[in-house]
């Protein structure tokens, strides 16, 4: 697992406060913590998983697949922050997030506890090389992901952007249990409803669920499954090659490297921002 380096912030929360009002006009709820955002909808998943909405700052712009930094207030008085992938599309009117529980972790300990109507700090400087203007154009996008890894790809996976540029989009999700992967079916079973991308979507998208530790209808590491084939044969569609696939890459840092190998074993190069190419990778941040 992997710590960030947690941001600290001597703001004090006045210093951001914009919610001065007159005697004559309603007091609206003022925050109390520098860059506030109130939270609108809380769902447990698992022990180990959760997910979350917030407000969404009326100035924050994003690419769908960034990430932000989001915590609470420290026992110091200090912000406590970690970077969380944003897992709603770039044009929603809220934030989303998915988030693991981690019973010792310094921000998740206290972040699952959260309610609606409790505040989060939310620094609205949105980063993150998991994004369409690091690739270069191609026919085929696939996404792997373990665990909360899914989270920008939730975001992606709502973005028209991914469904005007490629012909087919495959999405790999490898959790420890099947309830590890609900978050992320939930999701991809909404998709067709959506008002926005639903008719977009028509039959370009493939979904590759598969479990490590528990049953499930598919077992294994996509690790494994990439190296014996598998993956290509239950799919039905070639391997992967630099003319035709791109890849977005999020998962524990183990992971990344594995599959970055793989990737570049087919002859793809990663890529930027500032140099787009055939693949990017991002870290999915664990307390
Ligand atoms: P496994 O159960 O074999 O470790 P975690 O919760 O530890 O982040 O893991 C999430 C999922 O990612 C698990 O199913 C885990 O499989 C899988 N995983 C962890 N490391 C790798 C890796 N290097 N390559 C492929 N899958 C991995």
């Amino acid at each position: 697992m992997t710590e960030m380096m947690p941001v600290t912030d001597a703001r004090t929360p006045n210093e951001t406060d914009q919610n001065a009002t007159t005697q004559d006009t309603p007091a609206p709820k003022k925050p109390v913590l520098p860059d506030a955002q109130t939270v609108t909808s809380v769902k447990h998943w698992t022990d180990r998983l959760f997910s979350f909405r917030v407000t969404r700052p009326r100035t924050l712009r994003f690419r769908s697949g960034e990430f932000v930094m989001i915590g609470l207030m420290g026992d110091n008085g200090k912000p406590l922050l970690r970077a969380y992938s944003i897992a709603s599309p770039s044009w929603d009117d809220e934030l989303e997030f998915y988030s693991i529980k981690v019973p010792d972790g310094p921000l998740t300990s206290r972040l699952q506890h959260i309610k609606v109507g409790d505040q989060i700090i939310l620094r609205p400087k949105p980063v993150g090389t998991l994004v369409h203007d690091a690739l270069l154009p191609g026919k085929r996008l696939w996404f792997f992901a373990t665990g909360t890894g899914f989270a920008p790809f939730a975001s992606l996976l709502r973005e028209p952007q991914t469904w005007e540029d490629y012909d087919e989009v495959i999405i790999t999700h490898t959790c420890r249990t099947a309830g590890e992967l609900h978050y992320g079916a939930d999701l991809i079973a909404s998709l067709k409803d959506d008002p926005l991308i639903g008719e977009m979507i028509g039959d370009k998208l493939r979904y590759y669920p598969t479990t490590t530790r528990e049953q499930s209808p598919k077992m294994g590491r996509i690790t494994d499954l990439m190296r014996s084939g598998e993956v290509y044969s239950d799919l039905g569609v070639e391997p992967m090659t630099p003319e035709t696939d791109r890849a977005m890459i999020c998962g524990n840092l183990d992971f990344n490297l594995d599959i970055k190998a793989l990737l570049e074993g087919y002859g793809l190069e990663e890529g930027a921002n500032s140099k787009p190419a055939q693949f990017v990778v991002e870290k999915a941040f664990l307390d």
